[in-house]
């Protein structure tokens, strides 16, 4: 058997543990040969492979990055290479010129999106959920995201002995997408104050107040915002457009956009921190290492069974999996009434409403 892995899309902390459990699993249990495609898909356009045996994938599990590389802009079947045209048949070729009898693909929902699409074709697929945004359909988890959520953790920790020290309020912005996911969970383990989601347009006046009532009470404020937030009736912030990205909206800057709103309307300083790619860069944390693992293993299973057509998931505790048609370019919002926003809620903390 001959099996080929690729990472596609943004990096993530975890992609070389799964590398290295789905290269392990295939090699230890079913005498596979494992090759690694280079960049993403486009490593099938530009022929870039190299073999991957237990050699190749010692020391790599707490490695962040991704050993194979990745992209984050290269669909075949439209290809900002040749003018946005279907290139996907020279990408079946030179699987089928490898002899792959399966590829392990890792990606978020867009790189799901391609994988199905390749499926469909003939080429046998495997998919592995991976997003630190954890915005993915149908698991409850991607890897990555423990370890964003830690990153946005130990940040807001760090900004809030400045802003108790300046009596300042001090904004955070997060990554995420257009999911709330990372400013939740992290807004929550970093003891936010108010923590404003893409999910829930926040209403500036609630904002204000609750700054108010700490500058007469503890003197400092600490807000988490979301990428994707947007105040009431307000736009996306949009950091870039970058026109041959299958998603080409690059957000940022809302937490900029915050301090300017709120400066004039409260007596504190208020400053911005853009976290950004600090998120996604670095080693993963303990849990995104063993899910990771877990899913790397798993997915070796399904190529061993021939289950092509799936992507495994976290279901509760369990390791499932769901037909890959189903994620595919879809996005899983944080619903309203989710236990964390209730938490969040009854603890006094302001989700901007
Ligand atoms: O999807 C992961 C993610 O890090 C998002 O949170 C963020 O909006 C985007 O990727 C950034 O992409 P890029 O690395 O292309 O700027």
């Amino acid at each position: 058997m001959h099996v080929g892995i690729l990472t596609g899309g943004g990096d993530c902390p975890g992609l070389n543990a799964v590398i290295r459990a789905v290269t392990l699993a295939l090699i230890n249990e079913a005498g596979a040969r494992v090759t690694g495609i280079g960049r993403g898909f486009l490593g099938l356009l530009s022929r870039e492979t190299r073999r991957l045996d237990p050699d190749a994938v010692v020391g790599i599990l707490s490695q962040g990055g991704t050993i194979l590389g990745t992209h984050n802009r290269c669909d075949p079947f439209h290809y900002f290479g040749a003018n946005g045209a279907d290139v996907s048949g020279q990408a079946m070729a030179y699987a089928r010129e490898l002899g792959l009898d399966a590829l392990v693909v890792i990606g978020g929902d867009g790189t799901m999106a391609i994988a199905h699409r390749f499926h469909l074709l003939g080429l046998p697929v495997v998919g592995v959920p991976k997003t630190i945004d954890n915005d993915l359909c149908h698991t409850d988890r991607s890897f990555g995201f423990d370890s964003a959520v830690a990153v946005v953790a130990e940040a807001l920790d760090r900004l809030e002995t400045t802003a108790r020290s300046h009596g300042r309020v001090m904004i955070a912005e997060t990554m995420g997408r257009y999911a709330g996911w990372i400013a939740l969970e992290g807004g929550m383990a970093g003891a936010a104050d108010i923590i404003l989601l893409p999910e829930q347009p926040y209403q500036l006046d609630a904002v204000v107040q609750r700054c108010r009532e700490r500058e007469g009470r503890e003197g400092h404020t600490l807000i988490c915002i979301a990428e994707g937030a947007k105040p009431v009736g307000g736009a996306l912030t949009v950091a870039a457009t970058i026109a041959d990205s299958p998603d080409p909206l690059r957000l940022g800057g809302v937490g900029a956009l915050l301090q300017h709103q709120l400066q004039p309307l409260i007596q504190s300083e208020v400053r911005a921190t853009l976290l950004g790619h600090v998120q996604r860069g670095g080693s993963p944390t303990p849990f995104d290492r063993v899910l990771a693992t877990r899913f790397g293993w798993h997915a070796a299973q399904l190529v061993r069974r021939g289950d092509f057509g799936r992507m495994v998931t976290l279901a509760g505790s369990d390791i499932a999996s769901v037909r890959i048609e189903e994620v595919a370019n879809k996005n899983r919002p944080v619903p309203n009434d989710h236990a964390l926003l209730q938490a969040a809620r009854g603890l006094g903390i302001s989700l901007g409403a």
